[in-house]
């Protein structure tokens, strides 16, 4: 169920044609350049930084550190930048100013440090005692129990029990982040690329102890941010924004590749102890998965790993646990499907195994243990398309006549297959939504598209419930300044801000109808309100041969425009519970000689509730299963361990998938009508990423008979005992 017009992407043609501007191209008149003096050493505290060293070479202007930070009101996302204890390589020390890029540069690598090092933990592997339970985003408990698993484990006909691992990624949005801010009396404006300017703004002004509405944030566009342009990124803004008022000049600080593999967020590394418990005819009677998983020593982030096993399948003995590690690397930050991506490798492959073992189809044995509520929470399902989705998927990958042990040349070819789950959030929105006397519409809401396509799907939701063309339609997002919206995250905005929208929409419907009706001079006058539709720039009767066209009514009774202010709010308890779901079939070619491992087919079916555009929901669901394929095949950060260091943090040696990698994407998005979500809506972002990275697992198996519990598997993993 689309809307009516899906048309392309609103502002396509100003990003094809290089004309939208990025917040790091804001001009400014005086700007300052910002770079960053960074940590050599993983551990250990910094005495002293001589700046007098650096005042005199050419273009120095100021430098802030964690001394001149003291001025900042204390917060956990500020730690860093107000303390002198080093927690990973590569922290920044310091924030140099300077008349030009180069020249903060040259000043940032020249200031002489002094540091007292201590001995790093450059490994999970070296602190496993001082595992704990995180908090999982406050979303999750870290633990959960129902039934006696262990008790069923070992009554099991079956047990398939593993352990998986994953490795970190990095998220490297196209766009670095970046920052170009200026201070005017005590206001100050924030141009930065984020995922969030509410937060932003709200941080900036508890930390420089002013009002928030002394703050503005804008992020009109930003090139990516994959769960990486949120909270992590905050405290290096945060010097740059000082620097800007101690200098009283407006100051750009933009981070080098380099510097995002260390300074924004990662995929945490998980090691993943499954066991599966089976009876004789393939019903799952227990589930036991214990998640450990790296963060740091200056924070508790951990992905909800192990939540998808307590839920996804119908099972009465389920047991789950998350434990984190400390160590002196990065801390880790959602990255897309957080927690689902991993979980699921795990959790899909020993399916895979089991249906092996168990001598049933991999479809056949998920069917027989589709969940029909959801056990975890005690609850029904919103909706839940799973069934509908394997079916789908299956028919036209032709998984029920698919070759046994096929060969092409050099390649063993395999199948396999995964489920996908991705959980539905939302967040409060508001919106407005304004016609003028030319029938035209302004959408505004603060909230900032990523470059998953918010302003058009914005634009379509509100020109479609009002019946007009999208060529009269303009979009307003990435501001402070315009009401509030989410978090770009979580697969939430779109389902968070359509029904607000609606409302919006709803109103002024409500008002241009009352107008309509209530005007002797309207073809309409002294119809019902509920008789009325609008479409094609007219309001017309839907019983009788009576319109008017929009641009007349306006002209007539509102040539002063007509503005509504729509809100979406959140429910206190929700007595369902809500995800989109997912199949994903894959074909690989292994070269058994060469260990390399090619997908040479993708098909997937979808069902996440109403799709707003379909071209663009098209399109993210492809961007996630190229990012599932990343992770499965090429992607991780690796630390060296005597010094704690990133090796290879750059794009050469950091692999990521590219077109010569892709596979034809055969994706199928199935009608789904959920009367229970505010406008049907589920959010699609996530769903993508997590499920393919088990269904390349279960293929390679299948094309050459060698289980790969690790990712990414790349060749030493084929090739290798
Ligand atoms: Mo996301 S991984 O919540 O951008």
């Amino acid at each position: 169920m689309t809307v009516h017009q899906s048309p392309v992407r609103l502002e396509a043609a100003l990003k094809a044609t290089g004309r939208a501007v990025y917040e790091a191209e804001t001009p400014m008149a005086g700007m300052l350049h910002a770079a960053l003096i960074q940590s050599p050493i993983a551990r250990g505290r910094l005495l002293g930084l001589d700046v007098d060293r650096v005042r005199a070479m050419p273009g120095f202007v100021d430098l802030v550190s964690h001394a001149e930070a003291q001025v900042l009101a204390p917060s956990p996302p500020l730690a860093l930048v107000r303390e002198s204890v080093i927690h990973f390589a590569g922290q920044p020390l310091g924030l140099v100013v300077a008349e030009t890029m180069q020249e903060a540069e040259a000043c940032a690598r020249a200031v002489p440090l002094q540091l007292a090092p201590e001995p790093a933990v450059t490994a999970m592997s070296q602190a496993l005692d001082t595992a704990f339970a995180p908090d999982l985003a406050g979303r999750y408990p870290p633990s959960s129990q129902r039934g006696d698993a262990a008790a069923a484990l070992a009554a099991a006909h079956l047990v398939v029990r593993h352990r998986y691992d994953t490795a970190v990624n990095n998220h490297h949005p196209m766009e670095p982040h970046s920052v170009v801010c200026a201070w005017e009396g005590d206001h100050v404006v924030v141009h930065n690329g984020t995922q969030a300017v509410f937060l932003t703004q709200r941080i900036v002004a508890h930390s420089f102890q002013i009002p928030v509405e002394q703050v503005r944030v804008v992020s009109r566009f930003v090139g990516g941010g994959f769960g990486c342009k949120g909270p992590l990124w905050l405290p290096w803004l945060m010097w740059t924004i000082l620097a800007s008022r101690r200098t009283g000049r407006p100051v750009r600080l933009e981070l080098t590749r380099a510097q995002l593999f260390n300074l924004v967020g990662r995929r945490q590394e998980t090691v993943q102890d499954l066991a599966l418990g089976f009876d004789a005819d393939g019903r799952l009677t227990a589930i036991d998965h214990q998640v450990l998983a790296q963060t740091a020593t200056h924070g508790d982030y951990s992905d909800a790993t192990a939540t998808t096993s307590r839920s996804l399948y119908a099972c009465a003995n389920v047991t789950t646990g998350h434990r984190v590690v400390r160590t002196n690397e990065p801390l880790p930050a959602a990255m897309r499907a957080p927690g689902v991506a991993p979980g699921t490798f795990a959790l899909e492959s020993a399916m895979d195994e089991a249906a092996q073992a168990l001598g049933i189809d991999p479809v056949a044995l998920r069917v027989r243990n589709y969940a029909d509520r959801d056990l975890d929470a005690d609850k029904p399902w919103s909706s839940n398309g799973l069934l509908d989705c394997y079916a789908a998927a299956a028919e036209r990958f032709g998984w029920a006549g698919r070759p046994a042990q096929a060969r092409d040349g050099r390649w063993r070819v395999g199948v396999g297959m995964a489920s996908s789950v991705y959980p539905v959030h939302r967040q409060p929105c508001r919106v407005k939504v304004r016609i003028d006397v030319d029938a035209s519409l302004l959408v505004q809401c603060g909230t900032q598209d990523f470059g998953q396509g918010l302003y058009t799907a914005m634009g379509q939701l509100a020109a479609d419930g009002l019946g007009i063309d999208m060529g009269q339609v303009r979009v307003e997002l990435g501001d402070t300044d315009l009401p509030e919206g989410p978090f770009t995250g979580g697969s939430m905005v779109t389902a968070s801000f359509a029904p607000a929208v609606d409302d919006a929409v709803a109103i002024l419907r409500a008002r241009l109808a009352e107008l309509a009706l209530a005007d002797a001079g309207s073809p309409l006058a002294g119809a019902e309100p509920s008789d009325l539709i609008f479409e094609g720039g007219l309001v017309r009767s839907g019983s009788r041969d009576a319109a008017e066209r929009l641009v007349d009514l306006m002209a007539r009774c509102a040539p002063e425009g007509l503005e509504a202010e729509g809100a979406a709010t959140l429910p206190e308890a929700q007595p369902f519970s809500a995800n989109g779901y997912g199949a994903v079939f894959v074909e690989v070619g292994v070269d058994p000689d060469l260990g390399e491992v090619r997908v040479r087919r993708c098909v997937a079916a979808f069902a996440a509730g109403r799709i707003i555009n379909a071209q663009m929901a098209h399109s993210q669901y492809v961007g996630g299963l190229i990012g599932g394929i990343g992770m499965a095949l090429h992607e991780q950060v690796d630390t060296d361990k005597a010094t704690g260091r990133i090796v290879g943090d750059n794009l050469a040696d950091y692999l990521i998938p590219t077109h010569a990698d892709m596979p034809e994407f055969d994706v199928t998005m199935l009608d789904e009508d959920d009367p229970l979500l505010p406008s049907g809506i589920k959010g699609i972002g996530m769903l993508g990423s997590a499920g393919i990275q088990a269904a390349i697992a279960n293929a390679v198996h299948d094309a050459v008979g060698k289980r790969v519990r690790r990712l990414p598997i790349r060749i030493e993993e084929i090739l290798g005992q």
